[in-house]
Formats: C-alpha cells, sequence, structure tokens
C-alpha cells in the first residue's frame, strides 16, 4: 500500500524544539524510520510537510484528486486543535485519514485535549513517538482492508 505522511505547523524543528516532548531525532530522521519500516513491509511512503494551513489543505486535495494514496497519515500539529479548515478538508475526501501525533496529546495542557479533526479521521494515536506513525500505517492497513 501507499501511504502519504503529512507533517503540519511546526514539525520541520522536531528534534530541535522541546526535545523533552518530541524527542532528539530530526523529522528526516523520523521519514528515514517511517520509510524503512514501509519498505519491510512491501509498502511505500512519501512525505509533505508544511507550516501552512492551506497549504496541508491543498495537498489533502491533491492526494485526493491523484488518487495516488491508499491511506494519509497526518500529524497536523497545533492545527489539531482548532483548524476548522484541515477539518472540512479531511471530511470532503475519500481517502482515510489516520491522525497522529508524536507526544502524548491527552497528558498536556488542556488545549491539546481537544482535537478538532479526530471526528473526521478513520482513528488517532499519539504519545508513542516516531511509534504513532508506525501504529498508525498498522491501523490503516487494518481498515483499509
Ligand atoms: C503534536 C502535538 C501538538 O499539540 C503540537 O502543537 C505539535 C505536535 C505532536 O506531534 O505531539 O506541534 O502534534
Amino acid at each position: 500500500m501507499k501511504f502519504l505522511i503529512i507533517n503540519g505547523v511546526n514539525l520541520n524543528l522536531t528534534g530541535k524544539r522541546e526535545k523533552g516532548v518530541y524527542g532528539t531525532a530530526t523529522l528526516e530522521q523520523l521519514n528515514e524510520q517511517i520509510a524503512n519500516y514501509c519498505q519491510k513491509n512491501g509498502d511505500e511512503a512519501a512525505f509533505y510537510q508544511s507550516n501552512i494551513e492551506g497549504e496541508l489543505v491543498n495537498k489533502l486535495h491533491e492526494a485526493n484528486a491523484n488518487k495516488a494514496f491508499d491511506g494519509i497519515l497526518l500529524n497536523a500539529g497545533a492545527f489539531t486543535h482548532y483548524s476548522y479548515a484541515i477539518r472540512d478538508a479531511i471530511a470532503a475526501i475519500d481517502v482515510p485519514v489516520a491522525e497522529v501525533h508524536i507526544s502524548n496529546v491527552h497528558a498536556r495542557e488542556e488545549f491539546r485535549n481537544v482535537s478538532v479533526i479526530s471526528e473526521v479521521c478513520k482513528g488517532a494515536v499519539c504519545g508513542f513517538g516516531v511509534g504513532s506513525y508506525l501504529a498508525a500505517i498498522v491501523g490503516l492497513k487494518t481498515v483499509i482492508g
């Protein structure tokens, strides 16, 4: 299967910001681990990161129009907690989307307990670092069938 891994706002700084929360591995290193995991299982992964809400929306539209992916992993970063535009984009597309977070958003500040995208995602994984992405791939493969 082919997966598109989308990372949103500030995720380009992973490994450099708040290392106690997000770890020391850079986004490139996380992506490499995800790509290796996919390759081992006969799957493929493509990666996209943007800090711009509209670009994330465009990418979701594009992935749907291209029909190039079986599933999408989305770590929308802080947009998770308030972006109705990203929520509507997920609801508008047919490709199944899994919500992913590196940190355990439920064990942090109260505003992070709220996700406006969960309701339109197939499922959500948080708190396991790169393992959140890997678990989301397992989850998507299970529901896509
Ligand atoms: C995050 C959690 C969000 O609350 C935060 O704004 C991020 C990263 C995570 O991966 O743990 O930027 O999505």
